[in-house]
């Protein structure tokens, strides 16, 4: 997808050093694990790039993907970050990622509603009060390997990582077979932050 952009500081780190992975409009790349950002909250963002170039994410030595990324953004400095995250809600258009993964719709709205919905608010927005990232807008497969990465450990075990650690003790109640997959598929229905 080709983008037009301001040509700030933080367009030419996006294009130099980001567009590679997460795409020219930051509309993700499944090849290469890297998730579309532009649904996110500017201080869900901020806080994951801090936790990158930090070591609190993607340090485990089994996280393949967060290991890439964080080498990919080692030397961002903590004033580049806010203008990233501002650059990636407002500057890049809205993704709407298309739906890759099966599940049962009805059946995770269950599970969503009883489990989730109490961080990730009824519509999957999020609530940046509890740290809580947006779900609607994400990719489904990188939803589902990023739950997946909570359930083996391999994040949200730094002991600076005090969302990460919310995340990860709730993770195994939904740990069964296909509940997640069900619950993807619901997320799916619903509206992104900003309409495509
Ligand atoms: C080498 C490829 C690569 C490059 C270059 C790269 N990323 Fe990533 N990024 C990834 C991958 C892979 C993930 C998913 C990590 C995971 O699965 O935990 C990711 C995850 C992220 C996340 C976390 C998303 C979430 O929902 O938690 C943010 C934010 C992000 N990248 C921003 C950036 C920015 C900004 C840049 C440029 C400064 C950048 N990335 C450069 C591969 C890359
Ligand atoms: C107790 C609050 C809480 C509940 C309940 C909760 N989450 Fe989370 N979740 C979080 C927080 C906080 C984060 C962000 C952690 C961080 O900053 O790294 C998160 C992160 C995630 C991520 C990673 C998103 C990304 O962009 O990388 C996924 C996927 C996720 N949650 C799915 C779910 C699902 C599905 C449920 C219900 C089965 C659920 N969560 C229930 C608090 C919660």
């Amino acid at each position: 997808m080709t983008v037009s952009l301001s040509g700030s500081p933080s367009a030419q780190i996006w294009q130099g050093q980001c567009a590679a992975c997460h795409g020219a409009a930051g509309e993700g790349n499944r090849a290469l694990g890297a998730p579309a950002l532009t649904q996110l909250s500017a201080d869900y963002l901020t806080r994951q790039l801090q936790h990158f170039v930090s070591g609190v994410r993607g340090a485990h030595p089994d996280d393949d993907a967060g290991k890439r990324m964080a080498l990919s953004v080692a030397n961002l400095s903590q004033t580049d970050i806010p203008g990233l995250a501002a650059l990636i809600t407002t500057e890049l258009p809205p993704a709407q990622p298309p739906v890759t993964l099966k599940g049962d719709a009805s059946r995770g709205e269950d599970y969503y509603v009883n489990i989730c919905s109490a961080c990730h608010a009824g519509n999957a927005l999020g609530n940046d009060a509890l740290g809580a990232p947006a779900l609607a807008g994400v990719n489904d497969w990188y939803l589902k390997s990023s739950y997946q990465s909570y359930l083996d450990d391999i994040r949200g075990t730094h002991p600076d990582d005090f969302y990460g650690a919310q995340m990860a003790r709730l993770a195994p109640a939904l740990a069964k077979g296909d509940d997640i997959d069900d619950v993807i598929a619901f997320i799916t229905t619903l509206p992104p932050r900003r309409s495509p």
